[in-house]
């Protein structure tokens, strides 16, 4: 039987990628995904039988239906990626309310649902792993202080999953990315600003290089596969070096 693993945000520019290489990998993928016709998008692109699961994440019910579903088909589940995530940029200032909370919502209670939803599987399997998509923006960014507190969050619940639920044989880990040119930052800029803001970027990383979806997923893989068993607890950076602070 294939290893089962859920990819959340699956319609997306990294989930995409990620559900591919993880279906490279040997994987039965499960692309989880509130937009569907997304969704369905990055399965044509994966050979095999991935299957599409549409789902708002920071819905319990749906999160609750989903892994029914996921448990009914396959009877198992080895890994999940919670690759859904938004970001809503404004100074603190002039943050709203319910900018703040619906970030939080999808980047960290979407997460916490999920796993939470996981847990009697892997308890019964005595294994499972989950890799948390973060972001370098984790240890601070410029007018996105909801972002980044959500992302430091993430990284807060990877590390309490990593002890609370190691002694099931679960492992939890992190990969946090700088910026990526993917439509998630079309949120924020237009296409002239994104090409200018990845110059600006670029240039700042110690390896001059912007990062490419193919990156995270690599580091996704690895993490999710038996070959990082006693890694657990773990931030995994891929920034080209961008979280190292620049020096002065
Ligand atoms: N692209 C970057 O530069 C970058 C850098 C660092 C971290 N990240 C993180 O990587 C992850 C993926 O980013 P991306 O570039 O693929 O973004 P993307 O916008 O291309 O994809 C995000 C996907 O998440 C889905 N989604 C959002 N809210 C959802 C919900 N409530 N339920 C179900 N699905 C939902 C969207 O429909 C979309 O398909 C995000 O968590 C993001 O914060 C991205």
């Amino acid at each position: 039987m294939d290893k089962v693993a859920i990819v959340t945000g699956a319609g997306g520019g990294l989930g995409s990628v990620i559900a591919r290489e993880l279906a490279a990998d040997g994987f039965q993928v499960v692309l989880a995904d509130r937009d569907e016709a997304a969704a369905e998008a990055a399965a044509a692109a994966i050979p095999g039988s991935p299957v599409v699961a549409p789902a708002d994440l920071t819905d319990a019910e749906d999160v609750r239906r989903l892994v029914d579903e996921v448990a009914r088909r396959f009877g198992r589940l080895d890994v999940v990626v919670n690759s859904a995530g938004i970001e809503r940029v404004h100074p603190l200032e002039s943050m709203s309310e319910a900018d703040w909370d619906t970030t939080m919502d999808v980047n960290v209670k979407g997460p916490m649902l999920l796993c939470r939803a996981v847990v009697p599987l892997w308890r019964e399997q005595r294994s499972g792993s989950v890799v948390n998509i973060s972001s370098r923006a984790w240890l601070g960014g410029s007018a996105n202080t909801a972002y980044a507190s959500s992302k430091a969050a993430l990284v807060g619940l990877t590390v309490s999953m990593a002890v609370e639920l190691g002694p099931l044989g679960v492992r939890a880990n992190a990969v946090a990315p700088s910026f990526v040119r993917t439509l998630f930052n079309r949120q924020r800029t237009d296409i002239t600003d994104q090409e200018r803001m990845i110059e600006r970027y670029t240039a700042f990383t110690p390896l001059r290089r912007l990062v490419e979806p193919i990156d995270v997923a690599n580091a996704v893989v690895f993490l999710a596969s038996e070959r990082a068993r006693n890694i657990t607890g773990e931030v995994l950076h891929v920034c080209a070096g961008a979280q190292l602070p620049p020096i002065p």
